[in-house]
């Protein structure tokens, strides 16, 4: 069973300045729940209920978020915003969350290897808040959709290796990714042979590129404290990942859903619209008038 669930969430945010001045990245709102929200209520549907952060300076809010604030309960204790606590309240109540702080910026690799002594020696699941993933409506055999660390965790007992999600993107985006290319199992499931970080278009071996969420076998940790520096002076996951390809141990997966890069302002202007209409059906954004408050 893998019961845990890592959150790389140090990263300084910079797209997204002056927002992440004073603020993590992760607690911008969309509509009226953090980024990091939507992530950890993605990993409790998978069955993560272990949550682990790698923090870093100026991150306290997301310690703060998910503990239970008694000054505001009291203040609202028998009114009917009381409900608006509700699914905060039960992460709070079904998970447990362990801190841990990465001291310099070496990367995500060097995030995830910092995160080693919340994991152990297990399988465990990473989630990059700043992309906000959605199921398909209906997959999964439920109406919101198979949330898709659900959908990859399925896939690591069937493959019992680590499992990238990957999505195809616009030939001149390969820049901003991880991109791979592997040999075709099926129409959504590839087995890596390769992949590069961040690659000029026409360096790219394809337009599938891996998205923040990760099913990720414990060796990475080894093979992480053996990756050197490597695009932009980071420690960089995907050139750990490459080493367990070499051997089979990657598959990449084309997610049943959406996803939103909330780190980019496009992005989070698209989500918000996104989740405006999905969870309140509305199909254009509110204007003040007729902007119900209640909700
Ligand atoms: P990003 O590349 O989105 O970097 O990191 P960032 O700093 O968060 O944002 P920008 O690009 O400056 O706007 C991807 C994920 O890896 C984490 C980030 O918090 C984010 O979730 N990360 C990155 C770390 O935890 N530590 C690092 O050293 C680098």
């Amino acid at each position: 069973m893998i019961k845990k669930c890592l959150f790389p969430v140090a990263g300084y945010g910079t797209r997204f300045l002056p927002a992440t001045k004073a603020m993590p990245k992760e607690i911008l709102p969309i509509l009226d729940k953090p980024l990091v929200q939507y992530g950890v209520e993605e990993a409790l549907e998978a069955g993560l209920t272990d949550i682990g952060f790698v923090t870093g300076r100026g991150k306290r809010a997301i310690e703060d978020h998910f503990d239970v604030s008694y000054e505001l309960e009291h203040q609202i204790r028998g009114t009917g915003k009381e409900k608006r606590l509700d699914g905060i309240r039960q992460l709070i109540e079904q998970c447990t969350f362990s801190y841990t702080r990465q001291s310099s910026m070496k990367g995500l690799g060097h995030a995830v290897l910092t995160g080693r002594n919340l994991i152990g020696d297990e399988p465990f699941g990473v989630v990059l808040a700043d992309d906000l993933c959605f199921g398909d409506a209906g997959s999964g055999g439920t109406a919101d959709g198979e949330g898709v660390l659900a959908q990859m965790i399925r896939l690591y007992h069937q493959f019992r290796c680590s499992i990238v999600a990957i999505e195809e993107i616009p030939a001149d985006q390969t820049h901003h990714y991880g991109v791979i290319a592997g040999e075709a199992l099926s129409d959504s499931l590839f087995r890596v042979s390769t992949m590069v970080e961040k690659p000029a278009p026409e360096a790219a071996p394809s337009n599938l590129a891996i998205i923040g969420r990760y099913v990720l076998t414990p060796d990475i940790f080894t093979l992480l404290e053996q990756t050197e520096p490597g695009k932009n002076g980071e420690i960089q996951l995907t050139d750990a990942l490459l080493k367990q390809a070499v051997d089979g141990g990657v598959i990449a997966y084309k997610f049943a859903g959406r996803r939103f890069d909330c780190g980019s302002l496009h992005g989070f202007v698209e989500a918000t619209n996104y989740c405006y209409q999905r969870f309140y059906g509305e199909t254009d954004p509110p204007t003040v008038a007729r902007f119900d408050r209640s909700r």
